[in-house]
């Protein structure tokens, strides 16, 4: 269910922008507003250029121009959907989630009752898992082998690193103790009943290395259990859970979200090892599907916070199917997918202990389109052969299917030709053919198999790639410097506002962005004035760059000194209306002089005097 923006604002109103971003940076009162070090790690600085204001619920800054309201700082910064922003904040605020029926209602309390009680007692467990792991003895098998793999105490305590011991009912004992009911860590898949009419439960891991798996919120959703060297299986995840749905979550991406955001792109390597030592040798941009083929729904996640994703799986074979299977699901959520199978079958923990993370980078920066590096794994053996010719089109047809950008297809139709030693046109047809022989549809289905199953009708699916992103969407794109000024300045104050009200002059403006902007400004203002302090936030969430809407600000000013009206402001803001009013005449004598000399008309002659002469009025004002 979609929340109504009433439901919206109530909860951004229950929270308070300065508490949410109060423990990533320290703000401290600068020209009457809050000023901190940029918590966004793309621009270290020493001097704080990061600024928030309480009164308008909005951040800027300066350094990297990001901007926006409560919602957007966590899904920026800790990389959550807007729709978990919401639930986020509204949790945090004591506010329950709206419902649509009575009977739904209950049965959706109850679940979400359970599932925040899964959540606790893994919370719980993690911490039992990390202090039995700070307990064991040196030389102690788990912690001999940790060190081996380069998990430093840091590393440990970013990742919650912990230990399962191999007693069978540590972990349930201990859940226990703090209340926690057997039913319920069952439920949360920490402890297995025992079978054959015996009673009571024992620990579901045992004497294994714990990577807790967590929310983009910090919430222990799940762990991955490691053996200590070598067994079966390697790696013990939860099962599915009320909490954890393993194609819906990414590892990593708690810890590495904002990285993604401020570098706009992201690795994406198979598991928990390559993703940690990847983070602590200081590439951060890194997430892991843990043990699977990217999901569509994890692909939809990447796309919140870049379109640009570098995928680093294994040289083994495992490593290679699971990049190609990859790919489609890559191209159809729209994203720009770049490949690096890495050499001697090694995995990228294995690669930087080898070569050194440097060498690991540039790998990096030179890799090239996934399709292009799948291609050349499927053209192995290539001669160029009319079957082998059938088979690659085949091959190539889901992924072309998937591509969403019709340019982007255009040029790779050109670079496969190519590299096939085909026709384009020939390609086109063959790509876009459903071979109807009876022979080939065996091979059709197979493919189709191998497709996650939700990426067989891909209709449904671009509907919620378009959910994910607020429909509302307002382009300030290409808007003329004026009218951004106009803008920045209108909304800088309410003296000012009311300045651009009076003015009248939204039907003047050219660019659609700003006329869209500033009309829902003052359809709200005109509606509720005391929203005034609230406009920025809330253009916020529909504009594509609301650093645009702040750039009049000197942030946090108080409502005092709001109220007075600033001199100098209300000078721009003035200079501004008539820059605009006047490209809007000038626009238009334009137009009517071409006119005029297509064909003569004396209203139309009378109308270039009437616009000339309020130019004229206009400069004398
Ligand atoms: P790998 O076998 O490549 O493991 O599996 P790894 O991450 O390199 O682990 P190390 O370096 O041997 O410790 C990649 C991912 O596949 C999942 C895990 O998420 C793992 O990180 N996996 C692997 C499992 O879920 N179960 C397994 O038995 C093996
Ligand atoms: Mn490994």
């Amino acid at each position: 269910m979609k929340f109504t923006p009433e439901f919206i604002e109530r909860v951004a109103e229950a929270n308070n922008i300065v508490d949410v971003i109060s423990p990533y940076t320290q703000l401290k009162p600068s020209g009457g507003g809050l000023m901190g070090r940029c918590p966004f790690p793309d621009h270290p600085e020493k001097t704080a250029s990061f600024s928030v204001s309480e009164t308008k619920q909005v951040y800027h800054c300066f350094g990297c121009k990001k901007s926006g309201n409560i919602f957007s700082f966590l899904q920026q910064y800790n990389g959550m959907s807007f729709r978990e922003a919401v639930e986020f904040l509204a949790h945090r605020a004591h506010i329950a989630l709206p419902v649509e029926d009575k009977k739904e209602s209950d049965k959706q309390d109850l679940a979400t009752q359970k599932k925040r009680k899964v959540i606790e007692a893994n919370k719980l467990a993690a911490h039992y898992f990390r202090e039995t792991f700070k307990r064991l003895p040196e030389g102690h098998p788990a912690k001999v082998y940790a060190e081996k793999r380069g998990l430093d105490v840091d590393t440990q305590n970013e990742f919650l690193i912990g230990y399962s011991s191999d007693e069978w009912d540590g972990l349930l004992k201990y859940l226990e103790s703090q209340g926690v009911l057997a039913a319920v860590a069952e439920e949360a898949k920490l402890v297995k009943a025992r079978s054959q009419g015996k009673s009571g439960h024992f620990d579901l891991f045992r004497e294994r290395l714990m990577f807790p798996i967590l929310s983009t919120m910090g919430e222990v959703l799940a762990f991955g259990g490691r053996i200590i060297e070598k067994g079966e299986p390697k790696y013990l995840n939860s099962p599915e859970t009320l909490a954890f749905h393993k194609g819906r979550v990414l590892y990593g991406l708690y810890h590495s979200a904002k990285y993604i955001r401020s570098e706009d792109s992201v690795l994406v390597v198979e598991g928990y090892m390559d993703l940690i030592a990847l983070y602590k040798n200081g590439i951060r941009n890194v997430v892991a599907p843990m043990g699977t083929a990217l999901t569509f729904d994890q692909a939809k996640i990447l796309r919140r916070s870049t379109k640009n994703v570098v995928v680093l799986f294994d040289g083994d074979s495992a490593g290679i199917a699971a990049a190609e299977r990859s790919l489609p699901v890559l191209l159809e959520a729209d994203l720009h997918p770049k490949g690096l199978i890495l050499p001697d079958e090694l995995d990228p923990d294995e690669y930087i202990a080898e070569h050194g993370v440097l060498a690991l980078q540039e790998r990096i920066q030179q890799a090239t389109d996934l399709l292009t590096v799948v291609l050349s794994q499927w053209m192995q053996g290539y001669r160029g052969e009319a079957s082998q010719k059938v088979q690659l089109a085949d091959k190539l047809r889901p992924v072309f299917s998937s591509m969403q950008d019709p340019r982007l297809k255009q040029l790779y139709v050109i670079e496969v030709a190519q590299k096939m030693g085909v026709d384009e046109k020939w390609l086109k047809t063959a790509l876009l053919s459903q071979n109807s022989s009876m022979a080939q549809k065996p091979q059709e289905n197979l493919s189709n198999q191998n497709k996650p199953a939700e990426m067989q009708n891909s209709a449904p699916l671009m509907k919620s790639v378009a959910n994910e992103v607020p429909e509302t969407k307002i382009f300030l794109k290409g808007i003329p410097q004026a009218e951004q000024l106009l803008m920045a300045m209108a909304l800088k104050s309410r003296a000012n506002f009311e300045i651009f009200l009076k003015a009248d002059v939204i039907p003047a403006l050219q660019h659609s962005g700003s006329r869209e902007v500033l009309e829902r400004a003052a359809t709200v203002y005109r509606q509720s004035p005391e929203k005034f302090d609230k406009l920025i936030s809330l253009l916020t969430t529909c504009v594509d760059n609301p650093a645009l809407l702040m750039a009049g600000l000197p942030l946090g000013k108080t409502d005092i000194e709001i109220e007075v009206a600033n001199e100098e402001d209300s000078l721009i803001l003035k200079d501004c209306i008539r820059k605009v009013r006047d490209l809007f005449l000038q626009n238009q004598i334009k137009q009517l002089t071409l006119e005029l000399k297509v064909q003569n008309s004396p209203e139309k002659l009378s109308l270039l005097a009437k616009l000339q002469k309020e130019r004229i009025q206009l400069s004398k004002l």
